[in-house]
C-alpha cells in the first residue's frame, strides 16, 4: 500500500510541476475539480485516494468481465462463431474503436450476459443510517444490508433458464426490469465508469474474437470464488488459435 500510495503521490506532484496535459486526463480533471459550494480543491492525499479508487474499481472489474466473457465464448462455440462473423465483417484486420460500437451488437450482448452470469461486483452492501423495515424484516441503525447481485442475476423467478448463457436475452434490454440486473449498482453510488467499462470491454472482446478462436482447456474449468470481486479460481484457462 505504501509503495502504491507513493507512486500516486509522485504522479500528482510531477503533474503539479508540469501543468495539465492536452487533452486533459483523469488526473487533470480531478485536480481542476472544485467543490461547487466552498470552491475547495482536493488535497494531494484526496487526489491520491481518488486515483487509487479508480484503478481498483476500474481495472480488475473490466479484466474479470473480459475473462468471463471469453470463457463463455469458449464454452459456447456457436455464439463465438456468430460473434466472430459480426466482428470480422466490421473490423477485417484492424482493432476495434469506439466508432465501431453501434455495429457490434452481439459482442455487446455477450458482455451484458457475462456481467449477468458473473457480475464482478457480486454483492453490494450498505450500512443502515436509521432504523427501517425491508420486506417485513427489521433493519436496525448500523446494520449491514447485503444486496446479493449474483443471486439476483440467476434468480429463477426473474430470468427464464436463469443458469443458461444466452446473450439474446439482451436483444431488447429495455424490457428487462431495472432492478433485475444490477452489474453496476444503481442510485447515487452507481458505477461512474459503467459506460466507459462497457465500451472498453466490447472494443477488446471484438478485437480478440476477430483474431483468435478460443476453446476450453479440459480439466481447467474456472470456479467462481468471491474475494471482494467474483474471481475465477486459478484464472481462466483457454486455448487461443489464430483465426
Ligand atoms: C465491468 C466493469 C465494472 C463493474 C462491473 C463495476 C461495478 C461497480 C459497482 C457495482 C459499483 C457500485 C458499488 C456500490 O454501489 O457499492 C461501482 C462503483 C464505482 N465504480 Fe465501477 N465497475 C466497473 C468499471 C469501472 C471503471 C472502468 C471505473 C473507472 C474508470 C469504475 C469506477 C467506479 C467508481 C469510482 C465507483 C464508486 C462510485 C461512487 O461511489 O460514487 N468502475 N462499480
Amino acid at each position: 500500500m505504501r509503495q502504491t500510495k507513493r507512486l500516486a503521490d509522485r504522479a500528482i506532484e510531477s503533474r503539479r510541476a508540469e501543468g495539465p496535459h492536452l487533452p486533459p486526463d483523469l488526473l487533470d480533471l480531478l485536480m481542476a475539480g472544485a467543490d461547487p459550494e466552498s470552491g475547495r480543491r482536493m488535497t494531494t492525499s484526496e487526489l491520491r485516494d481518488n486515483l487509487l479508487t479508480f484503478i481498483v474499481a476500474g481495472h480488475e472489474t473490466t479484466a474479470l468481465t473480459l475473462s468471463w466473457a471469453l470463457y463463455l465464448c469458449a464454452f459456447d462455440q456457436d455464439v463465438q462463431e456468430a460473434a466472430r462473423a459480426e466482428v470480422q465483417a466490421v473490423l477485417a484486420d484492424r482493432a476495434a474503436t469506439a466508432a465501431d460500437l453501434p455495429a457490434l451488437q452481439l459482442t455487446r450482448r455477450i458482455v451484458d450476459e457475462a456481467l449477468r452470469l458473473y457480475p464482478p461486483a457480486a454483492f453490494l452492501s450498505r450500512t443502515a443510517q436509521a432504523p427501517d423495515e425491508l420486506c417485513g424484516r427489521e433493519v436496525r441503525a448500523g446494520d449491514t444490508v447485503i444486496l446479493p447481485i449474483y443471486a439476483l442475476h440467476r434468480h429463477r423467478k426473474l430470468w427464464s433458464d436463469a443458469e443458461a448463457f444466452d446473450p439474446s436475452r439482451f436483444v431488447d434490454s429495455k424490457a428487462i426490469p431495472r432492478f433485475h440486473y444490477l452489474p453496476f449498482g444503481d442510485g447515487p453510488r452507481i458505477c461512474i465508469g459503467a459506460s466507459f467499462a462497457l465500451q472498453e470491454a466490447v472494443i477488446i472482446l471484438a478485437t480478440l474474437l476477430a483474431r483468435f478462436r478460443f476453446s476450453p482447456v479440459p480439466g481447467k474449468e474456472p470456479k467462481p470464488v468471491m474475494i471482494l470481486t467474483l474471481r475465477p479460481e486459478g484464472g481462466v484457462w483457454l486455448k487461443a488459435d489464430r483465426t
